[in-house]
Parts: structure tokens; C-alpha cells; sequence
């Protein structure tokens, strides 16, 4: 059934691992991740954005992820993701999400509190679990200055006050990850003595990392070798996110390197097989391509392979 994902955090807590969290648009990449999900008996988290619900309507979306639940037999937490008010984070958990993310990062921290609140107060109500973000996603640019990266940046004793405050399920900590393709401009690093000081402080609460695809190089060449132009992309380093994973981080953000794979995979069949047209013959290489991506992600970087 859907599930909220109150027990697979305190599992990942306890376990050193994370939960992947990856975006789902269509049925293919749907079909691709939960595919890999079973396969490696992992706990599995379908996001859908606003983006998401605007481009193929909510309700074929909840209705594809019921059919992967139905057909799976997998536990799956149904969340959405960056809800930006109480509106669409009402109508998310009216419609049968476990879960919902209220972003109220770009709000002042008092404003954010009492947004969260009132989110958390509609979905407890109802047995659903929030998500909250403190702090903004940015890169470590080398030429943000120290106070510059501090106000954006999740301030740790903000994080447990407003954990405190707002009764949130998990927070969402901006620590140097960004959303997309380009994340760093020269060596890519994290705060992760922020990270430790924030576990330490919140040591029961589940950290969620946003922006956290890697990028892979092999990816990135391969659509460029098949007629792409995607010059400069660089992620967040497997090592960085293990590392996360070790400590309060639970749910690890995933969408970009799901988009590369899946678009690697299709530019290939447009570019050796110029005669195809049968969609089937490049959305089914896609699929498979999203579900090798998962798998990779879920047995070799976030370690929830046979966690059920
Ligand atoms: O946080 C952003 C996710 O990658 C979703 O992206 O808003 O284009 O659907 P989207
Ligand atoms: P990426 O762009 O790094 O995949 O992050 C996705 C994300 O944070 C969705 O909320
Ligand atoms: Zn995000
Ligand atoms: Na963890």
C-alpha cells in the first residue's frame, strides 16, 4: 500500500543508509524506478512536484502510482515535492499522499514557522507526514563570501528551534547542494561540519538532501555524443552522498541523474536508429535506463538494498 515514511526513516536512522526520493513524471520512469525498487527490496519514496501534477494532470499521476503499488506489492510513500503553499499541500494530502513537503525556505524564518504549522497541523490530522525546508540550495560559489554562505545555509540552531516550533516531520538543510545539472563550478564541496553540528543538535529528527544527483560524467557524454549540448554539469560526488547517508540524512532528492539517463538512452536510439518511430522503441530504452539508474543509486550509493 502507500505508506508514510515514518518507519523507513527511523530504519535509515538507526541503519547509516538513506531512502532514495526520486521525481516521477510519466509512467515510463515510474514504471523504471519502481522496477529496481523491487528488485532490490528497497524502501521507495515517488515525488511529484507542481511541475509534475501541471504537466500530467494529478490525477493520472496518483493513479500510475496506485497501479506500481498494486503491481508491485511494494510499501511506497507517495510525497509531493517543494509544495509552495497550504493550497496545493491540502489538495496533495486530500487526494491520498502520505507525505507532503511545505517549502517555506524562501519565506523569513517566522513566516516559514507558522506556514509549516498550519501544514502540519492538516496533515497529522489526517496521518500525514511533512517535510520542511530551512535554509536556501546554493552552491558554494568561490566568490560567496563567508557571511553570504551563513544566511544561506541552514543555521543549526534555527533548525532545532524550528523543529521544535513547528512539530515537522523532517527537514530539508541546505548545505551546499543545488538543484540541476550544475551544482559546482570548480571542486565540489559540502558542509558537512554543519551537517554534524545539526545532527547533534536534532538527533531524532530525519534529514532530507535536496539537490543531490552526481552527474556522472558517463551520462553527460553520452548525451553529448548523441547530438546533445550539456557542457559544464557537474553533481554531488557518490562519496559526499554515502557520507550524508551516514549520518541524519534519511531521504536523499533524485531527479536529474534520472532526466540524463533517460535522455542518454533515447538521443542513442534517435542517433543509430534514425528510421524508428515508434515511440515504444525509444521510451522503453528510457525506462530501462531510469531503472538501471535507481538501482545503481539504491545498492551502491545509498546503501537501502535489502531493506525491507
Ligand atoms: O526540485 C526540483 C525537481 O527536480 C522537480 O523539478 O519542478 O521541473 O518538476 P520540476
Ligand atoms: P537534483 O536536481 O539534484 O536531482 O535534485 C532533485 C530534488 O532536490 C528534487 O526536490
Ligand atoms: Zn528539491
Ligand atoms: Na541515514
Amino acid at each position: 500500500p502507500l505508506v508514510t515514511s515514518t518507519k523507513m526513516f527511523q530504519d535509515a536512522y538507526a541503519g547509516g543508509y538513506a531512502i532514495g526520493a526520486f521525481n516521477v513524471n510519466n509512467m515510463e520512469i515510474i514504471q523504471g524506478i519502481v522496477d529496481a525498487a523491487k528488485e532490490e527490496k528497497s524502501p521507495l519514496i515517488l515525488q511529484v512536484s507542481a511541475g509534475a501534477r501541471k504537466y500530467a494532470s494529478p490525477i493520472y499521476l496518483r493513479k500510475l502510482v496506485e497501479a506500481a503499488v498494486e503491481d508491485s506489492g511494494l510499501n511506497i510513500v507517495l510525497h509531493l515535492d517543494h509544495g509552495e503553499d497550504f493550497e496545493i499541500c491540502k489538495m496533495c494530502i486530500d487526494d491520498g499522499f502520505t507525505s507532503v513537503m511545505i517549502d517555506g525556505s524562501k519565506h523569513p524564518f517566522e513566516e516559514n514557522i507558522a506556514l509549516t504549522k498550519k501544514v502540519v497541523e492538516y496533515a497529522h490530522a489526517k496521518g500525514v507526514v511533512v517535510e520542511a525546508e530551512l535554509g536556501k540550495l546554493a552552491g558554494i560559489e568561490d566568490d560567496v563570501n563567508v557571511s553570504e554562505k551563513d544566511a544561506a545555509f541552514t543555521d543549526p540552531d534555527q533548525a532545532a528551534e524550528f523543529v521544535e516550533r513547528t512539530g515537522v516531520d523532517s527537514l530539508a538543510i541546505a548545505i551546499g547542494t543545488s538543484h540541476g545539472a550544475y551544482k559546482f563550478k570548480g571542486e565540489p564541496r559540502l558542509d558537512f561540519q554543519r551537517l554534524e553540528t545539526i545532527t547533534k543538535l536534532l538527533p531524532n529528527t530525519p534529514l532530507v538532501l535536496h539537490g543531490a544527483s552526481t552527474v556522472l560524467p558517463e551520462f553527460v557524454e553520452l548525451c553529448n555524443k548523441y547530438g546533445g549540448n550539456i557542457p559544464g554539469a557537474q553533481g554531488v560526488p557518490e562519496d559526499m552522498i554515502r557520507q550524508a547517508a551516514q549520518l541524519g540524512v534519511c531521504k536523499v532528492n533524485i531527479d536529474t541523474d534520472l532526466r540524463l539517463a533517460m535522455t542518454a538512452a533515447i538521443r542513442k536510439v534517435f542517433m543509430e536508429s534514425p528510421s524508428e518511430f515508434d515511440p515504444r522503441k525509444y521510451l522503453g530504452p528510457g525506462r530501462t535506463a531510469i531503472k538501471k539508474m535507481v538501482q545503481h543509486k539504491i545498492r551502491n550509493v545509498l546503501g537501502s538494498s535489502n531493506r525491507l
